[in-house]
C-alpha cells in the first residue's frame, strides 16, 4: 500500500452535521496553502463540476451543493505544502474546524488506491470520477488552438486511448470509478467539458 494510505475509516464527528465553512473561507483557505496558479485551478474546475453535478443531477438543495463544492474546491489543499502528508492534513485541519462529515470523508475517499478509502455515498463516488477526468480533459483542452472551444467527447476518449498522452493519469482509475459511480463515460466527459470551460 501507499504511504498516503490513511489507515482510518471514519472522520469528522456527527455532531457537526450540517456544519460548513463559506466559500470565501475556502477560497481563503487555498490562497493561504497554494500558490500554484494550476493546481488551484484544478480544484476550482473539480468544485465548479462537482456543484453543478448536485445541482443538475442529484436535485441538490443549497446546502448539500456547497458541501459538494466544497469538497471539490479543498480535496487538494494540503498537495503542495504537504506532498508527503497529502490528503491527511487537510483532512486534519477541516475536523480541527468541525466541517461536515460528508465534506471529510469525500475528501478522504477521493483517491482509493492512494488513501486506502472506499467511496461510499455518491458525493465520494463523483469526487472520484470527476477529480481524474476533470485534470485530463483539462491537458486535452490545453494542445488545442482553440482550447475548450469545439472540444469533443471522442477526441477526449481518443486521448484517453493513447498512453503517452497525460500519462501520469491512471486510466485504470477513471475506469474504476466510472464504473463505481455507474455513470456512462461519454456523459461525465461532457458534462465536465460544459462546466468546468469557462473556469479560471
Ligand atoms: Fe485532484
Amino acid at each position: 500500500m501507499s504511504s498516503h494510505n490513511l489507515n482510518r475509516s471514519t472522520f469528522g464527528n456527527p455532531k457537526n452535521a450540517g456544519n460548513l465553512i463559506s466559500i470565501e473561507d475556502a477560497h481563503q483557505l487555498l490562497n493561504d496553502w497554494v500558490s500554484n496558479e494550476r493546481l488551484r485551478l484544478h480544484m476550482k474546475q473539480v468544485a465548479a463540476v462537482m456543484k453543478a453535478w448536485a445541482i443538475e443531477k442529484e436535485s441538490a438543495d443549497g446546502q448539500t451543493a456547497l458541501k459538494w463544492e466544497l469538497a471539490g474546491l479543498l480535496h487538494d489543499a494540503d498537495w503542495e505544502k504537504y506532498p508527503d502528508d497529502h490528503c491527511r492534513i487537510i483532512i486534519e485541519e477541516l475536523e480541527k474546524r468541525n466541517i461536515d462529515q460528508d465534506v471529510i470523508h469525500c475528501i478522504a475517499s477521493h483517491g482509493p488506491n492512494y488513501f486506502g478509502v472506499e467511496p461510499i455515498t455518491k458525493i465520494d463516488k463523483m469526487i472520484y470520477a470527476i477529480d481524474e477526468l476533470s485534470g485530463f480533459i483539462h491537458a486535452a483542452a490545453l494542445i488545442r488552438p482553440t482550447r475548450y472551444e469545439g472540444l469533443e467527447v471522442k477526441s477526449v476518449l481518443k486521448r484517453l486511448k493513447t498512453p503517452s498522452f497525460a500519462a501520469q493519469v491512471s486510466r485504470d482509475d477513471i475506469s474504476d470509478a466510472v464504473s463505481r459511480a455507474k455513470v456512462s463515460l461519454e456523459d461525465l466527459i461532457q458534462f465536465i467539458i460544459d462546466h468546468q470551460k469557462e473556469i479560471s
